[in-house]
Order: structure tokens, then sequence, then C-alpha cells
């Protein structure tokens, strides 16, 4: 079962943590789960948005993007877009991540189980803010995150059987299949400028690109 998903999400973050706001199957075993995770920094430093992406179970799939703003100053629009072609991550209107539907080359995709919205706020200081350099300032807790005008649409679970198989929802129309020439372009931008870590080129762990990876951006 699939279901198309578009959210619209503003947050506010407080620094020394993870804020994570994501979908997950909420099942362990076959785990599907796309990931925005927040890392803080020390007051100043540019804030991480690293991706993470579980197809049927398996993980490991981290990117790392420095955001271009202070996402603790004010409110700004994360977006999932979930289809049968791909899977989008956008910050405001830039594409930061694309997974795309790799099925032909035996790449696992999510669509066989349905996906729940989740956030936290966790403590992470041992790995996340600066590999762990930058730790919590406690005095400064309560901690907050702030959403407004969150949106999502898609297929209810429960609901009817083929809604997820329907070529006719407006997120698996043409104009949902690829990235659109400025999008791509702000896509580049992003890889070019603001990436910091993609596993697909991290050659300690994956002395052999995984199979996603090479099929290029
Ligand atoms: C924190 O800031 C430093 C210095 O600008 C940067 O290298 C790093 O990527 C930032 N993010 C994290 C999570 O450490
Ligand atoms: C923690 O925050 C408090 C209150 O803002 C401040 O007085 C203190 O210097 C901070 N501690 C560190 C280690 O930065």
């Amino acid at each position: 079962m699939i279901f198309g998903f578009l959210g619209f999400l503003g947050i506010n973050i407080c620094f020394g943590l993870v804020f994570v706001w994501q979908m997950n199957s909420n099942t362990d075993a076959v785990r599907d789960e796309v990931d925005f995770e927040f890392l803080g920094n020390r007051t100043g430093q540019p804030y991480t948005v690293q991706t993470n992406i579980y197809a049927h179970g398996k993980g490991n799939r981290e990117q790392r993007v420095n955001l271009w703003f202070d996402p603790a100053a004010d409110f700004h629009t994360y977006t999932i877009l979930w289809n049968h072609h791909h899977i989008v991550f956008y910050v405001d209107d830039v594409p930061i991540r694309v997974y795309k539907n790799n099925e032909a080359r035996g790449v696992p995709y999510p669509k066989l189980q349905p996906m729940g919205v989740f956030s936290t706020l966790w403590e992470a200081d041992d790995w996340a803010t600066r590999g762990g350099l930058e730790k919590i300032n406690w005095s400064k807790a309560p901690f907050f995150s702030y959403y407004k005008d969150f949106d999502i649409e898609g297929c209810s679970v429960p609901g009817p059987a083929n809604c997820a198989s329907s070529a006719t929802n407006w997120w698996e129309g043409t104009a949902y299949q690829a990235l659109n020439a400025l999008e791509y372009r702000r896509y580049r931008w992003v890889r070019i400028n603001h990436m910091i870590y993609d596993y697909c080129t991290d050659k300690s762990r994956y002395p052999v690109a995984p199979p996603e990876c090479l099929a290029g951006f």
C-alpha cells in the first residue's frame, strides 16, 4: 500500500538538539522511513539537515546539507513528495534530495506499506553537533519546536484499496514524476554549494557505491 504525500511543515528549532520530522512505517522488521533531521550547532554556525531513507528495512543512506539560513529564526516549508516515481525532499522551493524509484536496478523502494508522520526532539550531542564537540546547554531548557500550516495529502489508511495504485492521484501526475528544469537547477545549486556529506561518495563506508548511486542525480 502506498499513499502519496505532500507535507508542509514550518518549524523552529533549538540549539544543541536534533529535531526530526519523518514518515515511517512503524514496523521494525521491514522498516520504511523517510527522515528530515535537523542537527544543532554552535550558535551562529549553520544547521545541518541530514536526510535518510530506509526501504524494506535498510537505511544507511545519509546525506547532509548545511542550510543557507537560520531555521530557528523563522518558519520555513519542509516538504516530502512521495509517489511511485521518486521521493523528493524540499526546503522551501529547493529540492535538497531525490531518491528515485530504482526497482529496475534491484534497489528497494518504499511502497508496500503505509507510513505515518512523526516528529521528535532528542538529545544527540554525542554525534550530531559538530561530531559531538558541542554539548547541549541544559540551562536553556525547555526546548521547543513550533509548527504551522501543516498539510498532508494522500490516500487514507484504511481507505479505498485502489487509491494507492491510482495513477489519477494528483501527486502521480506528469508534473510530479521528475524535477522540472528550475527545480533541477536549484537541486544542482544545493549539491554544489551546500552538500557536505553524501553516502554515495563515502568510499570508506562503501568501496563500491550502492546501486542507486550509480544512476546519478
Ligand atoms: C556546524 O558548523 C560547522 C562550522 O561552520 C560546519 O562545518 C558543520 O557542518 C555544521 N554542522 C554540524 C552538524 O556540525
Ligand atoms: C549556558 O547558558 C547559560 C544561560 O544562557 C549561560 O549563562 C552559560 O554561560 C551557558 N553555558 C555554556 C557552557 O555556554
